[in-house]
């Protein structure tokens, strides 16, 4: 048996700051179309994923967060994964920068291109913001001040380490001008303009950031994001070999066929990847595709823009594949395009309920009722016009999905399979079924037009694989197939014949465009609403000073409204071996006859204070939750009274 062709896609590894939105997805929607398509097409398929989870943005969130840089990123990245389980994404790998199978090996990178004499220890300049201990670049920086605080920053110097970037500038632009490697066009020559106005050596270090892989050769540095993000497409397949582990998979996928990209992030993707590869000597990338960005309004989609589309909220209602091909068929690769609702909801409505939903519902219910729910065999006797044009025109899809696949070209590909479709509803007016049905001697032809109908309908289960497999998979279990397809089961007819159809759910409803704009309006104010904002951590302390507060569970015997202060309320409370007052202000809170029984938690050592004339002897616990209100810490499951 032949060896499988291999076939290696990557998305970029996206930076775990925040919950991703519809433009990530984007993204890895497109480069999961592209795996699931070559691996029906009988490819052994490598799919790459991940997140880029050093530096110091993340380094500052978690800061904000009041947790470490690990605990805010394992958080995010768990949310990641779990949004790629729910778009039943079919990636082979996911790579996190923070594992050590990655980590290990960017500092092996560096010390192979540092041992050629690609990487020399310099200095960086830069615009220092001292409070926010940043450097910024001239153009990142607003209105000549820190872009993230605002306030005044100066010039500074650190030591850094750089890559020789211009010993390569010549080799990049033969690369550039070859003609295949980077895509869309337009691309190759922005980045020719780019190399041609002089190639600086590349700073690939910073002392000021802390949260990065360290400098093998100096711990004093940690290498900065762009060498360790890139190596990910190399790491994940065990290059370079490190302590004797295998780079079987490196051998086997290596150079990956596409790194699919946004448009933003190309010129790292042209420029400094393949220079970095040069200089560790190893092949490059088939090519480097740039992909536009999903607009809103015209404009960038961001958290700070309040604009962003989540796409939980529009896979809950309109579920996966509905959103996957929304995605797929209305946007053109290499350009930007405006994201609304309404184009979605049509698109769903005319293609997905229209198009497709209809012609299953209808081509099993008329089996179900003509032919006993059993698909006819093909009969050559039976068969009329526009048979033949219905047949040419259905076996002619897969060739344009193919051409069109070859070229990113997912929308045409679609609507190559849509041709089809389209064709296949037509078909059921022109030969109107069920006026076969009522002439007895029609039989024969009637059988025939079902028998049609569910070869056209297969096709189409086989060619939306790649797209939407799991409407692929309903459609061929309503057809009785159990098969897993193949896509050569695309270019033939006349497969089905005695399989016993079943009919299932709608697989997309009518949606009332008016009514959805205002669901989503109303889930989009919904989800703007309270933000939960962490407490920094306070400084550490010592055990001894930890050792001296006398924690206890105690339980509420009284409360009552302090007579001079509307917010307080005056308790008494059973700490067993007594009984104490203890003042909280959480009448706002809590209504006293609610707190009685309760058990609570306290710090019974506080100094007693006075509050406006009562004494309080002690602090009950209490936690906030996102809208401000406040809830006894209750220990309901704890049978003691001292906390140790
Ligand atoms: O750049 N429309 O990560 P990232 C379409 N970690 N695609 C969009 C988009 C939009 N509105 N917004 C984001 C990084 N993307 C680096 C990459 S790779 C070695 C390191 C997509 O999370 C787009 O593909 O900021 C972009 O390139 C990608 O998200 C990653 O963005």
């Amino acid at each position: 048996m032949s060896e499988k062709k291999s076939y290696y896609i990557t998305t970029p590894i996206y930076y775990p700051s925040g919950n991703l939105h519809i433009g990530h997805t984007y993204c890895t929607v497109m480069a999961d179309a592209v795996a699931r398509f070559k691996r029906l097409q009988g490819y052994d398929v490598m799919f790459l994923t991940g997140t880029d989870e050093h530096g110091q943005k993340i380094e500052k969130k978690a800061a904000e967060a009041g947790v470490t840089p690990q605990q805010y990123v394992d958080h995010i990245v768990d949310g990641i994964q779990e949004l790629w389980k729910t778009m039943e994404i079919s990636y082979d790998d996911f790579i996190r920068t923070t594992q050590p199978r990655h980590i290990k090996r960017v500092q092996e990178i560096f010390m192979k291109m540092y041992e050629k004499g690609d990487i020399y220890k310099g200095e960086y300049e830069g615009w220092y913001c001292t409070p926010c201990e940043s450097f910024w670049t001239e153009s990142q920086l607003k209105d000549g001040k820190c872009p993230d605080c605002g306030r005044p920053v100066e010039k500074a110097r650190e030591t850094a380490y750089f890559f020789r970037l211009s010993k390569y500038a010549d080799r990049l632009v033969e690369l550039l001008k070859g003609g295949e490697f980077l895509q869309p066009q337009t691309r190759v020559n922005e980045m020719l303009g780019f190399i041609d106005q002089g190639l600086e050596d590349l700073c690939i270090s910073r002392e000021s950031v802390k949260w990065g892989i360290p400098v093998p050769i100096d711990e004093t540095n940690t290498i900065y994001v762009w060498l360790d993000a890139l190596s990910n497409y190399v790491t994940a397949l065990g290059y370079p070999s490190v302590d004797g582990e295998s780079d079987e998979k490196y051998k086997k996928y290596w150079p990956a066929d596409i790194h699919l990209v946004g448009k933003e992030i190309v010129r790292f993707h042209s420029i400094i990847w393949p220079a970095m590869l040069m200089s560790l000597e190893q092949p490059l990338p088939k090519h480097v595709l740039g992909h536009g960005w999903l607009l809103i309004d015209g404009g960038k989609m961001g958290k700070s823009f309040g604009n962003v589309v989540d796409p939980v909220v529009l896979i809950d209602r309109y579920g996966v594949d509905a959103l996957k091909y929304f995605l797929l068929r209305e946007y053109t690769f290499g350009q930007d395009g405006n994201f609304t609702n309404e184009v979605m909801i049509n698109r769903m409505n005319f293609d997905l309920a229209n198009d497709l939903g209809n012609l299953v519902s209808r081509t099993v219910t008329m089996i179900e009722k003509y032919c006993g729910g059993i698909i006819p065999n093909h009969n050559e006797a039976a068969a009329e016009d526009p048979d033949g044009e219905l047949r040419d025109t259905v076996l002619a899809s897969w060739k344009g999905v193919e051409t069109h696949m070859d070229k990113f070209e997912f929308n045409y590909a679609l609507e190559s399979i849509w041709t089809g479709i389209r064709r296949t509803n037509k078909y059921i007016d022109e030969t109107a079924p069920w006026v076969l049905a009522k002439d007895p001697e029609k039989k024969a032809r009637l059988d025939e037009v079902m028998h049609n109908l569910a070869e056209s309908l297969r096709i189409a289960s086989v060619l939306i694989h790649p797209f939407m497999h799991t409407t692929a998979t309903k459609i061929r279990s309503q057809l009785g197939i159990t098969a897993e397809p193949a896509w050569e089961d695309a270019k033939v007819f006349d497969c089905l014949g005695g399989e016993k159809v079943e009919r299932g759910e709608v697989l997309f409803p009518r949606l009332d465009v008016a009514k959805e704009l205002e669901a989503l309006e109303e889930l989009k104010k919904a989800a703007a609403g309270p933000q939960i904002n962490y407490e920094p951590f306070k400084e550490d302390i010592e055990f001894d000073t930890f050792e001296k507060i006398d924690l206890r569970v105690g339980t509420i015997l009284s409360a009552e409204k302090h007579p001079k202060a509307d917010k307080l309320l005056v308790f008494q409370v059973d700490l067993g071996s007594e009984k104490r007052q203890i003042i909280s202000g959480v009448a706002a809170h809590y209504k006293p006859e609610e707190c009685v029984g309760k058990k609570v938690m306290a710090v019974v050592n506080l100094k007693p204070r006075k509050l406006r004339g009562l004494d309080s002897c002690g602090m009950l616990l209490f936690s906030e939750d996102p809208e401000g209100h406040l809830h006894f810490v209750s220990p309901d499951d704890v049978p003691g009274m001292t906390i140790n």
